[in-house]
């Protein structure tokens, strides 16, 4: 079957369309195409991600990119006998759902009916958690695509795309995925450590207190004079620190590493960056990387030893790191030392440009919804959606 998915919980614009096969534990997934606009050079000015922006940007740039995707897929054929009838009423109610983002309806309306359904069985699309306002243009550009076309769609959920990211590895086989799995998800908005007894059978086991490690990474980049997004940067420097031996310039804490809790804090290790720095005036390059590196050292620990413990409390089989931050190389030789230390344990990451934000996992998430038995919405209910405005499906709550 092939799934169009659809990505805008945040700051990335992404689709993907995917031929998936097999049945679970076996699942095949083949990228058809992939289209993929960062925003990161407009937020970069800020520091951070603006909701309002990233709605906008998102609006702006979903059908360029969905032309590039059925280009790329060969699926752009021209319907010049505009064969779909009665496309000025479709179009009417589409015109209600995209009534908040009127340059996507323009661009839908010019686009869309100049061209042949193309062969795709199921939309997924993101539904939370993420920004509100991001995740409202790609639910309803999904909603007009899915009604235009009579495609049923499929709400997915952005965790489960990052935990699923892992399947199309080509590393590893989906069938390296057993139960118990222990999976860390570590993104800009989340730090979770989940139980998975199934494929769709989970529960949190652990998550932070307050900043999750994404946000962690780049608010120490900006106290640090480093660039939006924060994680590759720091992750370069800590790295530049490492080899070429610069001394330590500050201490930082390893925050509750010692509680047996499976909860995480990294608000306060944000902190102790800022007022030891604030001592030392004017940093330098190396004092800059010797910081990046005792930060990524300080986070390091507390992952690799939290993520440790909950492997072992719960027998688990597989361990799975995904999300932003899961692209971290220094991460990612301490999780691969740590499965090999213990017997048995399987560790499961992202290739890279899957580890951040995309749209692939999500037509992947989706996939293993529906090979467990979950129905996307049929036509008539996305009819009766559009029939509902803007109601129906809507985003989750972060
Ligand atoms: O999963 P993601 O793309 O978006 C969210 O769902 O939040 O994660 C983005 C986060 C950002 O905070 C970014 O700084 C971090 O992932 N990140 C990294 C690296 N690459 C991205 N953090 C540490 N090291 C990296 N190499
Ligand atoms: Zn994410």
């Amino acid at each position: 079957m092939t799934i169009l998915g659809i990505e805008t919980s945040c700051d990335e614009t992404a689709l993907a369309l995917l031929e998936c096969n097999g049945e679970l534990p076996n699942p095949r997934f083949n990228v058809l195409a992939e289209a993929l606009h960062s925003q990161v050079n407009i937020h970069k000015e800020f520091g951070g991600v603006f909701p309002m922006m990233a709605k906008r940007e998102h609006a702006r740039n979903l059908i360029p990119l969905f032309k590039q995707l059925l280009q790329k897929a060969g699926f752009d054929k021209n319907d010049a006998a505009h064969t779909s009838k009665n496309h000025s009423n479709i179009l009417k109610n589409i015109g209600m759902v995209l009534e908040r983002e009127p340059e996507l309806f323009k661009q839908f309306s010019e686009y869309i009916p100049t061209i042949q359904k193309p062969p795709v069985d199921v939309i997924a699309v993101t539904q939370g958690p993420g920004l509100e306002p991001a995740l409202w243009v790609g639910i309803n550009f999904a909603k007009a695509l899915s009604a235009f076309w009579d495609i049923p769609m499929l709400p997915t959920n952005h965790m489960e795309g990052h935990l699923f990211s892992v399947l199309l590895n080509p590393a590893t086989s989906p069938k390296d995925l057993r139960f118990p799995a222990v999976a860390l998800l570590i993104s800009g908005g989340h730090t979770e450590l989940i139980l998975a007894h199934d494929y769709l059978s989970y529960e949190l086991i652990g998550e932070t207190r307050d900043d999750a490690v994404g946000e962690a990474f780049d608010k120490v980049a900006r106290i640090l004079g480093l660039p939006y997004p924060g994680g590759p940067e720091i992750s370069k420097l800590a790295q530049e620190a490492r080899e070429k031996e610069y001394p330590k310039t500050v201490e930082l804490p390893r925050p509750m590493l010692r509680s047996d809790k499976l909860e995480f804090s990294f608000s306060g290790l944000k902190t102790a960056v800022l007022y030891k720095t604030r001592v030392l005036g004017e940093l330098s390059h190396k004092q800059k990387a010797s910081i990046a590196r005792e930060f990524e050292d300080a986070v390091t620990d507390v992952l690799v030893e939290k993520t440790r413990r909950a492997l072992l409390a719960h027998g688990a089989k597989t361990l799975i790191v995904a999300g932003g931050v899961s692209a971290n190389k220094h991460l990612r030789e301490a999780f691969a030392s740590l499965a090999s230390s213990l017997p048995d344990i399987k560790l499961l990451v992202p290739e890279l440009p899957l580890s951040t934000d995309n749209a692939v996992m999500i037509a992947m998430a989706a996939y293993v919804r529906l090979s467990a038995g979950e129905k996307a919405k049929s036509t008539s209910e996305t009819q009766k959606t559009i029939a509902q405005g803007r109601m129906g499906i809507v985003p989750e709550k972060a």
